[in-house]
């Protein structure tokens, strides 16, 4: 057992880091035997100095994080800061100054994990993340190591908790989303300003990161298409609950069947009652890995918090301390498929999508020939009068089979044109059957 102790700098002291610094103290002497040494909290690099933080040495805390990386006796930054700046340039800095770096960082880790990569395989050091990816879940590790040597197809996940819990309250209440939303920033699920969650630029940060480790090429945050749920409504999930389905915010990574390129998305989508990730509550994250010899697998657990991501950031801190003691490092990236990502309308699954229809004869007719006319064959079909249009408005739900995405949206642009359509309602994928 070493004696002398590996020196970790912390960036950052939010919910994360505080709860980093804290699972460093008081499981100090477990980490010690696990790792072969000692880790010891060498500086904490804090934007508010004056802010009081319980357990946390006074004489640790610095504003200066890039003098804490220069000062020559750092082994490990933990980055959890977040963001792009300055996170990146610290990162940048760690690597300069032979330091391996453990980050929770998912927005710099899907914009920039290549380059980020490149640094530390030239400098011989670590870059770990499995923070960046659903909080606690260990989720990189087992795509990057233990599926390493089977053939991912598939990853299908609720990789943003928010969301989740605004979606599971309209399922569960029958609440709008504005509402659900509310409900969600009460108990502080929410940010105040929530659009990076609903909109689905967090979720599309993750699925970035994980098609890349999950098909080894490169995926970047802009070939990830995303829709937010924003628009997700009380009738689309009483039209779920007609279909024995609920809606979900998924993120889905597909080789495609030809193995010769990949897709990434992030959309609201109908999945059935069926499905393993249906029943996923509240602010929880899974995620559904389809692979040649595994099988089908799910991950599940709490995606945020301070606590569980703390967990996995304390997990790299382990796995990153017993690699600079063998005087190793772990995997870096594999990206060397060079599958293309190619565009969402090439993606093929299934669409449910509901239509205000003038009522008279002829109507479906003509709906179904725009339909044909597109190469989208129609699974089945529902068509209810309004109350509020008797005789002259008609609700009509399509449920299709599967079809490339720009074949459905020709086919809704040219429905738009007909003057019997005075509307289209929503369209939602269907996925997971
Ligand atoms: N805001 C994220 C979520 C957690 O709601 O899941 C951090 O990625």
């Amino acid at each position: 057992m070493r004696t002398r102790p590996l020196k970790v700098a912390l960036l950052g002291c939010g919910v994360v880091g505080s709860e980093v610094a804290r699972i460093m103290t008081t499981h100090a002497d477990d980490l010690t035997q696990r790792i072969g040494a000692p880790v010891e909290l060498a500086g904490v690099a804090v934007r508010r100095p004056s802010k009081v933080r319980e357990g946390i040495d006074p004489a640790l805390i610095t504003t200066d994080a890039t003098a804490l990386l220069k000062r020559g006796d750092i082994d490990i930054a933990i980055e959890v800061i977040g963001g792009i700046e300055p996170a990146r340039t610290l990162i940048t800095t760690a690597f300069e100054h032979g330091i391996s770096v453990v980050s929770a960082n998912k927005a710099l880790l899907a914009q920039d994990g290549a380059a980020l990569h490149a640094a530390a395989e030239q400098a011989g050091l670590d870059l770990y993340y499995e923070a960046a990816v659903a909080g606690a879940i260990p989720l990189i590790r087992p795509l990057r190591e233990s599926l390493a040597g089977d053939k991912i197809n598939r990853v299908m996940g609720i990789v943003n908790g928010t969301t989740n819990f605004i979606l599971d309250k309209m399922d569960s209440t029958g609440a709008g989303y504005q509402e659900a939303l509310d409900e969600a920033t009460a108990l502080g699920y929410a940010e105040a300003d929530p659009t990076a969650d609903v909109e689905g630029y967090d979720a599309a940060a993750k699925a970035a990161i994980l098609a890349g480790i999950a098909f080894h090429t490169r995926v970047r945050l802009d070939d990830v298409y995303r829709e937010g749920m924003t628009e997700v409504s009380a009738a689309d999930f009483a039209s779920a609950k007609r279909m024995g389905c609920t809606i979900k915010l998924l993120a889905i990574l597909e080789r495609a069947a030809d193995g010769e390129s990949v897709t990434a998305r992030v959309h609201p989508a109908m999945i059935p009652l069926s499905h393993p990730l249906a029943s996923v509550r509240e602010a929880y994250n899974a995620v559904f890995v389809e692979a040649d010899a595994a099988g089908r697998l799910m991950f599940y657990g709490p995606g945020a918090g301070g606590a569980p991501t703390a967990s996995a950031v304390l997990g790299d801190l382990v796995a990153v301390a017993r690699n600079k003691l063998a005087e190793a490092t772990g995997p870096g990236e594999s990206a060397y498929t060079q599958l293309p990502v190619s565009p969402m309308g090439d993606v093929v699954t299934r669409y449910h999508i509901s239509l205000d229809v003038a009522d008279k004869p002829g109507v479906l007719a003509q709906v179904a020939t725009t339909f044909a006319e597109h190469g989208v064959s129609i699974d089945t079909v529902r068509q209810q009068g309004r109350p509020d249009g008797v005789g002259k408005e008609a609700s009509l739900v399509v449920v299709t089979h599967r079809a490339a995405d720009a074949a459905l949206s020709g086919t809704v642009e040219a429905l738009r044109k007909l003057d019997t359509v005075r509307g289209v309602a929503s369209i939602m994928r269907v996925e997971g059957e």
